[in-house]
């Protein structure tokens, strides 16, 4: 369920049309629902309220401090990949002791930044980092609350580039290695083994892949409770949305239907996976991005041209690849939605950005209604790894993002100021 849905003709994002933001804030512009994100948060949160637990929103998948603060604010807990994601969580008012700092790479002073935070927890990912958080913590006389990533080796059924729980990957460490590694990092004195991690993929549809992971390490994390004490399973995040139809999956109707049915709801991850958790007697940990801030989100754009060349009917947009990159990245679908509905036949169209790469299309050949120069469109479900994403190829200034809470909306992050861009750059001594 999301807020965006047309009232008349006309898309609104809570109470507020869509147009009048796109006139007020101007294109490519970024909206995001504050109800949305919330009931979001609450649903999985509430799914999880049998078991002692800690939902830690995925940073990475939209970091604006206001989606942060107010998150924040209802208790969430945060999954950082960076000293900068720190940062970020702490500026909007978010506690370091609810942080699970992942990723393979973390840098020495990232590691001595986090521990002076006092994160809740490093997501080790090899034997080699656990030695460095080691010795950073002696260096700053801590003791660094560990969980080590277990790549359980099942396939999540997923895009390519977002499974992460298979041999192929870079992540975790193999489960045949798990025990070893814990071995020997209890011997490592400034560490304390507080749980065990793992995260398969992202944009998982079904639960049956969740429920082979947990089966698999069931047995490991038993007896690594029993021999290190542990505290916690963290089982990543990855829970999927509805890219498509992304209108019709915001309403009651939809999800009673046989598409809505399928899918799976925090609910349905919940009954399949807490049975088998719960007799572990150990506190659960979530890591959800894409599946709070995914379809809370929209990217509204403006139509600037209408081009009919060879067999093809164009849209050139202001959005481009640099705003949203998933389309060219992944292959991914987002659904596109006239701002302002109007009757008539679709057209076949290819909606396409400003930049000068083939790849930087929304849409190809999608039956879309005729839309003309100075139409907004909305692509739906840009909430997730959306703005995050976006870079400033082709000098293209990062666009502005909004949120909406009910009747109001406010800037939450102004647009880019093209001089902005090359700020910090400098002409070579010899050149000037
Ligand atoms: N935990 C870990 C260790 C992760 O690597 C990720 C995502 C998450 C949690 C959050 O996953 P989520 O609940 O959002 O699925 N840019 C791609 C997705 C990359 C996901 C990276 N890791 C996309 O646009 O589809």
């Amino acid at each position: 369920m999301h807020d965006f849905r047309y009232v008349g003709n006309k898309l609104c994002c809570e109470k507020v049309t869509v147009e009048a933001l796109a006139k007020r804030f101007g294109t490519p512009l970024y909206l995001y629902s504050q109800h949305t994100l919330t009931a979001r948060f609450q649903e999985l949160d509430q799914a999880l309220a049998g078991v002692e637990h800690l939902v830690c929103f995925a940073v990475k998948s939209n970091s604006n401090q206001s989606v942060l603060r107010l998150l924040a604010g209802l208790g969430s807990g945060f999954d950082i990949v960076s000293g900068g994601e720190l940062q970020r969580v702490i500026a909007a008012g978010g506690d370091p002791r609810r942080c699970a700092f992942a990723g393979v790479g973390k840098s020495e002073s990232e590691i001595e930044f986090a521990l002076r935070q006092g994160v809740h927890t490093f997501n080790a990912e090899s034997e080699p980092e656990l030695e460095r958080i080691n010795r950073v913590a002696a260096r700053l006389k801590k003791i660094a609350p560990v969980a080590v990533r277990v790549n359980p080796d099942v396939e999540a059924h997923t895009h390519k580039k977002i499974t992460t729980g298979t041999y192929e990957n870079k992540f975790g460490i193999a489960f045949e290695q798990i025990e070893g590694v814990y071995a020997r990092a209890s011997k490592l004195k400034h560490l304390r083994l507080r749980g065990l991690q793992m995260h398969i993929g992202s944009q998982i549809t079904e639960a049956s892949p969740f429920e082979q992971a947990v089966r698999k390490v069931l047995p490991l994390v038993t007896r690594l409770k029993e021999k290190h004490g542990l505290e916690f399973i963290s089982l990543g995040g990855g829970l999927g949305i509805v890219y498509e139809p992304a209108l019709a999956s915001g309403s009651a109707a939809w999800w009673k239907s046989a598409q809505g049915k399928r899918m799976l709801t925090p609910q349905k991850y919940a009954a399949r996976l807490l049975p088998l958790l719960k007799p572990l007697g150990l506190r659960i940990l979530i890591e959800p991005g894409r599946f709070i801030s995914g379809s809370a989100g929209i990217l509204v754009t403006r139509v600037e041209y209408v081009k009919r060349t060879g067999r093809k009917n164009f849209l050139i947009v202001d959005a481009a690849m640099n705003d949203l990159i998933r389309p060219a990245f992944y292959e991914a679908y987002h659904e596109i939605l006239p701002v302002t509905r109007k009757s008539g036949a679709l057209v076949r169209s290819d909606v396409v950005g400003p930049i000068c790469e083939s790849g930087d299309f929304f849409c190809q050949d999608r039956p879309l209604p005729k839309a003309g120069q100075g139409d907004y469109l909305a692509l739906m479900s840009a909430g997730a790894y959306g703005f995050v994403m976006a870079s400033n190829y082709n000098t293209r200034a990062l666009a502005a993002e909004v949120m909406v809470n009910g009747n109001q909306a406010a800037l939450v992050r102004e647009r880019q100021p093209i001089q902005d861009i090359w700020r910090g750059e400098k002409a070579a001594p010899w050149l000037r």
